[in-house]
């Protein structure tokens, strides 16, 4: 049964739960692209995972999937997938979780696929790697599954290369092959970002059928609050590491409580009134510098006239709740009506 929208996952309901999660990379300041992260997504449910550009969306995603890059390591936290803790987890059962428990889309849906194989190889891989289906069964299953996707003349397609394929193809394509091994979780990192706006409508579609038909739970990448307000149950806001709001998208849209959230609506929205796109003043990287304190703060266009500066500069907000099932890492008080 589909989960209705002003519910939050129970425990065992969860498909992923990401707690403390910090990931530092090698690099001279050891940055730290995300920094005490918690995250869940219940069975069934697609959640959205937006922020701006460099916020740690994909090595999230990453840390999740086990493929952080070499220079980039775990230094704290947990991740919970199907109750299976994968923080630590070697790399053979690693490899086994994905595509049978998760699988990933990624935004440039042809560079992910191998020039070299056949479409019906890549798409079977995850039937002979983790189902045990002989070569002929998965040929069959693999047809299928084009099918499912909506490709035409599957056979045909099937027996191709990555290079003949559109990219609404090739991301077709990519998610015939993600949702082969049948997992639970689908984690996709801007899978319609490369496409244009009727091939990303098809697909979001595409995605959103399988979310409700199969049960399939989604983990949404975006920057994209148009794709988030038509397709998520629930939204996280990221902001330089860490959950700064998550709520359902209902109260997300209706009552966003962070200063950062209010100010990515504004962004969103193109001021017919001059014309111009409005952008958030400043920078992530003054923020991750900060170790005291809101780590909004040098971006805050409210602390100042709701006299509560002293204390965004002295300690940082916890994520609290600020309504049922809304949770807000910010001092100000809760306000009931949106001011975006
Ligand atoms: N290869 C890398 N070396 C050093 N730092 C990196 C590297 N990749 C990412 N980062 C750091 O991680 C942060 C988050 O990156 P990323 O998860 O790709 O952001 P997003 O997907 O939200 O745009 C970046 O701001 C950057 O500081
Ligand atoms: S805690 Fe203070 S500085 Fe941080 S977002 Fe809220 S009002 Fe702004
Ligand atoms: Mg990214």
């Amino acid at each position: 049964m589909r989960r209705q929208r002003d519910e939050t996952p129970e425990r065992g309901d969860t498909v992923l739960r990401v707690e403390g999660l910090r990931v530092e990379f090698n690099d001279a300041a050891h940055t730290h692209a995300v920094d005490g992260l918690d995250l869940t997504v219940g069975r069934g449910e697609i959640v959205a995972l937006v922020g701006e550009s460099g916020s740690g969306k994909s090595v999230t995603a990453r840390s999740v999937m086990g493929l952080l890059p070499s220079e980039a390591r775990i230094t704290a936290g947990s991740i919970v997938l199907e109750g299976q803790e994968v923080v630590g987890l070697s790399p053979r059962r690693m490899n086994r979780m994905r595509g049978s428990q998760v699988a990933m889309l990624f935004q440039q849906p042809k560079a992910m696929l191998d020039p070299t194989a056949t479409v019906r190889d890549q798409v079977a891989e995850p039937l002979w790697l983790h189902r045990g289906l002989t070569r002929r069964q998965a040929r069959t299953r693999v047809a299928a599954l084009l099918k499912d996707v909506g490709i035409p003349e599957p056979e045909r397609r099937a027996a191709g290369y990555a290079h003949q394929l559109s990219g609404g193809m090739a991301q077709r394509v990519m998610i015939a092959a993600a949702l082969s091994g049948e997992p639970g979780l689908l984690i996709a990192d801007e899978p319609t970002t490369a496409l244009d706006v009727t091939v990303q409508a098809q697909i979001l579609r595409l995605l959103r059928h399988k979310q409700r038909e199969a049960g399939l739970s989604v983990l949404l990448i975006t920057h994209d609050l148009g794709i988030v307000a038509s397709i998520a149950d629930r939204v996280a806001v990221m902001y330089a590491g860490r959950i700064v709001e998550d709520g359902t998208t209902t109260d997300i849209f209706a009552r966003p409580q962070h200063p950062y959230t209010q100010a990515l609506m504004r962004a969103s929205l193109l001021h017919s009134d001059h014309g111009s796109l409005y952008s958030i003043p400043g920078s992530a990287a003054q923020s991750r510098a900060l170790d005291h304190g809101c780590r909004f703060r040098p971006r805050c266009s409210v602390a100042e006239g709701l006299g509560i500066a002293k204390s965004c500069e002295d300690s940082e907000p916890t994520l609290h709740a600020c309504g049922a099932g809304h949770r807000s890492r910010c001092w100000a008080p809760v306000r009931e009506e949106a001011s975006a």
